[in-house]
């Protein structure tokens, strides 16, 4: 099974002190940073585009992971990899058929001061093929690795046919949108499932990760740990990276 990651959030820092808190992480373990894109169309937010990215990438060596929650990706995921993106993740429901997919309001999702929507799936028959491989071949012809993710009604079954085509499937433990929300544990199956179906993929789990969050992810088979709020908010950044990494490592091998 691939090495366990820990990819601290950027959502959750300080963006007054972006250099200071990237490095913190950075000097603290961290494998990989992780760069939330929200288009406030597949999203009710919106965060940062490829000129962010840009500066970033000239303050660290970490990898850049980069989770876009936009629509149209194949439109750009170009611009994240020139901009230094060593990964790029798009949704699986952005690249939807439009009759497979609707709006999903997020009331209820644990996020009570945000609503808003997210785009969901209806039916399985969903992607547009064509719009899959135009993401997957821009990537691709940059030397870039590629993800897809899912979000949390998103079952396995609809993307097991875009594994061959992907490094990394993303897993979604919050609806897409905001930082700070509670970890859905019902994902956890699907992280299962995926990892029955890929002993080899890069597994990666976003949203709600702690270190007692991650116990039950890591068990699962998800190698790849986002956490934001876990890392960027602690005042011990290494002592949480450690123990998330120390906690998934326990327990994928319990
Ligand atoms: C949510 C983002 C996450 C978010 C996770 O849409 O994809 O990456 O930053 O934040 P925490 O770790 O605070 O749940
Ligand atoms: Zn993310």
């Amino acid at each position: 099974m691939p090495a366990i990651k820990i990819a601290p959030s950027l959502l959750a820092a300080d963006f007054s002190r972006i250099k200071d808190e990237i490095q913190k992480v950075e000097a603290g373990g961290a494998d990989m940073l992780h760069l939330d894109v929200m288009d406030g169309h597949f999203v009710p937010n919106l965060t940062i585009g490829p000129v962010v990215v840009e500066w970033v990438r000239k303050v660290t060596k970490l990898p850049l992971d980069c989770h876009l929650m936009i629509m149209e990706p194949e439109k750009y995921v170009g611009a994240f990899a020139d901009a230094g993106a060593d990964g790029v993740t798009f949704h699986a429901e952005a690249v939807a058929m439009d009759y497979a997919r609707k709006w999903k309001a997020l009331s209820g999702s644990g996020v009570a001061a945000a609503g808003g929507y997210a785009m969901t799936l209806v039916c399985k028959q969903l992607y547009d093929l064509k719009r899959v491989d135009a993401a997957v071949g821009k990537l691709r012809s940059k030397g870039k690795r590629v993800g897809v993710a899912v979000n949390p009604d998103t079952d396995a079954e609809s993307v097991l046919e875009l594994l061959p085509k992907v490094d990394m499937i993303l897993a979604m433990t919050v609806w897409p949108g905001f930082g700070g929300q509670k970890f859905i544990e019902s994902v956890v199956p699907k992280v299962r499932r995926l990892r029955e179906k890929s002993a080899s993929v890069d597994i990666e789990v976003d949203g709600g990760l702690d270190p007692t969050t991650v116990k039950a992810a890591a068990a699962a088979g998800a190698n790849v740990i986002v956490a934001g709020t876990a890392t960027f908010r602690s005042d011990d950044i290494p002592g949480v990276i450690r123990s998330l990494r120390e906690n998934a490592e326990k327990a994928r091998s319990s």
